[in-house]
């Protein structure tokens, strides 16, 4: 039976810790398994804009020994009106894997249930969990340890923002979300990790982030919602700033998935500031590509 990589919870916890220390692994040794991808062709279909996402997982294919082929959905059939159907199943007789980056979760949930070879979410509206594995291989190097830290995530409570609740869920993480009314994360998934792990939501970003190991922050308004003048609106005190930074603890470090929008949901100061690790965050996609990788097309 083939495995995807829909949304975090699509692990168990001891498979998602696994592949933290695998691609801990994949970082520190070069060399490690070049050629487990070799003969397979991974197929990636962008319908939205994607620097890191699409980067990462090309250079992972390809040190990895395997093919990326890289698709835009306006270059498929699926533009003129094909099914996400014919398109899975069709594709499932050439590729290896596939790799996409959709709007609506159920685009991707349809297009894994006609494909009979993995599939891997680049992100959906509703979920990003290759930015969550490789968020949280990056607290790990930086705090030793996930159970038990705290995490304060504060803005929009968007797909960044539901990947982080479920890795919270899978590893112990205790998380805050400060976040405006209306801009919550979706219900279903914090009842789920709720059962796994402390999940409060703030409408103060103050409070959330006392005593905060991490801070987390994202886009106020993700790919496709750029004209919604208003969430912006409701969303102007949830800035990541030097005196928001300053009520966590004094060695926490600062996360963002990016792209950023610097001045809005985050300062430069704090962005480029010496607590900040999102440069690391954004190395460690690579690493955990391979390890996501590595895990559907291998076992
Ligand atoms: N963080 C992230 O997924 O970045 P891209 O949109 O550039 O892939
Ligand atoms: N929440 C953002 C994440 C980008 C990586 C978006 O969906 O646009």
């Amino acid at each position: 039976m083939k495995r995807d990589y829909l949304r975090v919870l699509d692990l168990k916890r001891d498979e998602f810790f696994s592949l933290i220390n695998r691609a801990i692994e994949f970082k520190s040794n070069k060399d490690l398994l070049k050629s487990s991808l070799v003969g397979k062709c991974i197929g990636m279909i962008f319908e939205k804009p994607s620097t890191r996402t699409r980067v990462s997982f090309d250079v992972a294919i390809y040190q990895l020994g395997g093919h990326p082929m890289c698709l835009s959905s306006k270059e498929l059939q699926l533009s003129r009106g094909e099914t996400i159907k014919d398109t899975a199943q069709v594709l499932s007789r050439y590729l290896d894997c596939i790799v996409i980056r959709t709007f609506s979760h159920k685009t991707i949930e349809e297009f894994a249930k006609w494909a009979t070879i993995p599939v891997i979410n680049a992100l959906t509206d509703e979920h990003h969990p290759c930015q969550a594995m490789a968020d949280m291989m990056t607290i790990l190097e930086k705090k030793g340890k996930l159970e038990g830290i705290k995490l304060a995530y504060v803005g929009d409570g968007n797909n960044v923002a539901n990947s982080l609740i479920e890795a919270s869920a899978l590893t112990g993480i205790k998380i805050n979300i400060a976040t405006p009314q209306g801009c919550e994360p979706l219900e279903e998934v914090v009842q789920k990790a709720k059962a796994f792990t402390e999940v409060k939501i703030f409408s103060d970003p103050e409070q959330a982030v006392l005593q905060a190991d991490v801070i987390y922050t994202d886009v106020w308004l993700s790919m496709g919602e750029e004209g919604s003048i208003e969430k912006k609106k409701k969303l102007k005190n949830f800035q990541v700033n030097t005196k928001l930074l300053s009520k966590a603890k004094p060695d926490a470090i600062v996360m963002h998935c990016l792209p950023a929008h610097r001045g809005e949901e985050i300062t430069d100061e704090v962005l480029d500031g010496p607590q900040s690790v999102v440069l690391d965050q954004a190395e460690n996609r690579l690493h955990t590509s391979k390890a996501i990788l590595e895990f559907l097309l291998t076992m």
